[in-house]
């Protein structure tokens, strides 16, 4: 079952940004290393209106570094886009991120034109994290419950640089499956929204395939690449003692195990997709939502004519 999420409050964001767009000269999009394409928000381009765009991929602490030199290739080479990787380990990223948002918009700088960059990025990518480092304080997380009054933070990061942290979520809707699940995968999902062994089961799928060798030797087995998702599901939790009456493994403990030890990257550093496997997945997840939406068109279309709101086309051209 493909995973589909709402954390609520969006149309306030939505505003906040379209608010703030006009005075903004760079968008820094927070991306997590290990789902760079997952962790994007394509409704961002749209709201921010092709303003020039660095994508920040954070944790890359926790992503398979050769993965991150081939994400951070394929965005330097789209168009008013620059890369750079980031962790909370880098004490002063300041610099580096000043530095690339003057490489993308050159003509700003000094008191008169300061840079006004503009940070979002979907839920548990570091973002507070990472303004509290550039703030050097303990700043309060901008939670994102309803009913909480969150007031834009500004904060200067040179007498010329500004930036801007909207309150509130923007979350992509999920038209790729595979997004869904890694997502889920990451942290980046509430916990009562998935099912903690179907996504275990579709990250093992993608680890045994990519990175068997790092399963192996955590969890000290042999050939997980020829094992199904079950058995080695099965098979962490009999190494990892999550057993049930009967000899028989819990399935939700051992999911849980999986999960913990991704997110952790105890297993070794891993990510979950490239930018090539990204882009079909996308394709194959729009050719679908379009199809969905065709389905979802016709029968619109019926009920109006069944509930008189409009006449039958066959009606119309004969009239
Ligand atoms: P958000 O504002 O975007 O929602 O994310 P936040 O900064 O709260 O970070 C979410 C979790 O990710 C936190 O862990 C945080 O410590 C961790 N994190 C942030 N940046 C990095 C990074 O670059 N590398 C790694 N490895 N982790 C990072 P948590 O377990 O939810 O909370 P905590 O107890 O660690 O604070």
């Amino acid at each position: 079952m493909a995973i589909q999420w709402f954390p609520g409050h969006m149309h306030l964001t939505k505003k906040a940004i379209s608010d703030r767009i006009k005075n903004i000269d760079v968008v820094i999009e927070l991306l997590d290393a290990r789902l760079p394409g997952s962790s994007a928000n394509p409704m961002l381009a749209e709201l921010t209106q092709g303003r020039p765009s660095l994508k920040v991929l954070n944790k890359q602490d926790l992503a398979d570094p050769a993965r991150t030199v081939q994400w951070l290739a394929h965005f330097n080479s789209q168009p008013g886009t620059r890369a750079l990787g980031l962790d909370a380990s880098v004490s002063a990223p300041a610099k580096a991120l000043i530095k690339a948002c003057f490489e993308l918009a050159p003509n700003r700088g000094g008191m008169v034109k300061p840079m006004r960059v503009l940070i979002c990025g979907i839920p548990n990518v570091g973002k507070s994290t990472l303004i509290n480092t550039l703030t050097g304080k303990r700043a309060a997380k901008t939670g994102d419950e309803a009913g909480i009054t969150k007031l834009e933070q500004r904060i200067s990061l040179a007498d010329d640089f500004y930036l801007y942290d909207t309150p509130g979520v923007l979350w992509p809707r999920i038209i790729v499956a595979k997004s869904g699940y890694n997502l889920a995968a990451s942290g980046a999902i509430g916990r009562n929204a998935f099912n903690e062994e179907e996504v275990a089961l579709e990250l093992l799928d993608y680890l045994k395939t990519h990175y068997a060798a790092l399963v192996e030797g955590r969890f000290k087995l042999e050939g997980v690449a020829a094992m199904t998702d079950e058995e080695l599901l099965d098979a962490i939790g009999r190494k990892r003692g999550a057993l049930q009456g009967g000899h028989k493994v819990n399935m939700q403990k051992a999911a849980e195990i999986a999960i913990y030890d991704f997110r952790s990257a105890v297993m070794g550093r891993m990510t979950l997709e490239t930018p090539a496997e990204f882009a079909l997945w996308l394709e194959a997840g729009q050719k679908l939502d379009a199809e969905r939406q065709v389905k979802k068109d016709a029968i619109e279309l019926d009920r109006k004519i069944r509930f008189k709101k409009i006449p039958r086309p066959d009606k119309r051209e004969s009239s």
